[in-house]
């Protein structure tokens, strides 16, 4: 069976849209990622009026795609029903052929799929040139009870402090130093200066709202930013880590390990039962300390990344192919 032709989504009805956008909302609900019922409403009317780009192939799926600086951020969301996969492809191609000049990246999620089925497309996409594939897992573990007992003593030579208390300055600095090197330096931010907009919104409590008594930084003697963890709320039961990172110098010495059990111990007596985060499985130490420390996969997501390079006229002559 043929996959359904792609067309702008401007040429849509809204009732369909508003189906295919519906689905991906409840697709995205359940693996976990907090998407407001407003926003089904907001997307359909933008996809309607072409305020948002996007293309549908039928009833089968949607693709749609906004773009900030250089990067383009986009979503596939396939319907059940036959070739699931190829469906998922075609609205790739299309998304790939409406890349504007002046984006260097394309960044997507696929909703709808099995895991298999998103497996299988993950191979076929990464085979194009200038195609890579993330792979995040989400793990959880169980906020502990209550422990008896003095708490959780700082490390000798260094004092927590509250997250807001630090310069945002300093802790963008931090921030982006850690990443760098790492699979995930480009996965939040490309500059300095996104990295500091989504530490703003973290903090704003635009991905939930910021747990302030238990998120925390790190000061060596007193002054020098080393280390933080950003916690927020997902729903009332469960807290979700959004950040952790530990100055490059000072790695191996146990602050990552601190920096999460008083994390946990926070949630504890706030009343959390569940602590959750999305890791990269590439990022071999972040993921080694939380299985470590009882975090198990609950559930997996991939970035599709796209990157087609300089165009061909400008690409240096021995590097061409
Ligand atoms: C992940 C990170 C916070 C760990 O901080 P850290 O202070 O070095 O971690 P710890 O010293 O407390 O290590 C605790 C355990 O984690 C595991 N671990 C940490 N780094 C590791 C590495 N490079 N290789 C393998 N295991 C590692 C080990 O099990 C370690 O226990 P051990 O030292 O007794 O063997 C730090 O590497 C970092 O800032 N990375 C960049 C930012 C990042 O990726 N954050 C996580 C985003 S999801």
């Amino acid at each position: 069976m043929a996959v359904p032709e792609v067309r702008p989504a401007t040429e849509s009805t809204s009732d369909a849209l508003l189906e295919l956008v519906q689905g991906a909302r409840k697709a995205l609900v359940v693996r976990g990622e907090s998407i407001t019922s407003a926003w089904v409403e907001e997307a359909t009317a933008d996809l309607k009026a072409g305020r948002q780009a996007g293309w549908t192939a039928g009833d089968r799926g949607l693709a749609f795609a906004s773009s900030r600086a250089t990067r383009t951020f986009a979503h596939v969301h396939v319907t059940e029903g036959p070739e699931p996969v190829e469906v998922a492809e075609t609205l790739f191609a299309v998304l790939i052929a409406n890349f504007g000049p002046t984006v260097q990246r394309l960044e997507s999620a696929v909703s709808g799929l099995t895991d298999a089925e998103e497996a299988t497309l993950a191979e076929r996409f990464a085979a194009a040139p200038g195609a890579t594939v993330l792979l995040r897992s989400r793990m959880e573990r169980p906020v502990p009870p209550a422990l008896p007992g003095p708490g959780l003593v700082d490390p000798v030579g260094f004092e927590r402090t509250s997250v807001r208390s630090v310069p945002i300055e300093a802790l963008t600095e931090l921030d982006w130093r850690s990443f760098q090197g790492t699979p995930d330096e480009r996965l939040v931010a490309d500059t300095v200066e996104e990295d500091r907009q989504s530490l703003e919104e973290i903090l704003a409590g635009r991905l939930g709202r910021f747990l302030d008594e238990a998120s925390c930084a790190l000061l060596k003697d007193g002054r020098e930013l080393v280390g933080g963890i950003l916690i927020s709320e997902h729903d009332p039961r469960t807290a979700v880590v959004l950040d952790l990172l530990v100055e490059p110098s000072e790695r191996r010495h146990g602050l990552g390990r601190f920096l999460l059990l008083w994390g946990l111990r926070a949630l504890t007596a706030l009343g959390y039962s569940t602590v959750r985060l999305w890791v990269t499985q590439a990022n071999r130490p972040a993921w080694a300390l939380y299985e470590s420390l009882g975090f198990s996969v609950s559930g997996h997501s991939r970035i599709f990344r796209y990157e087609p390079g300089p165009p061909a006229s400008a690409a240096h002559p021995q590097t061409s192919r």
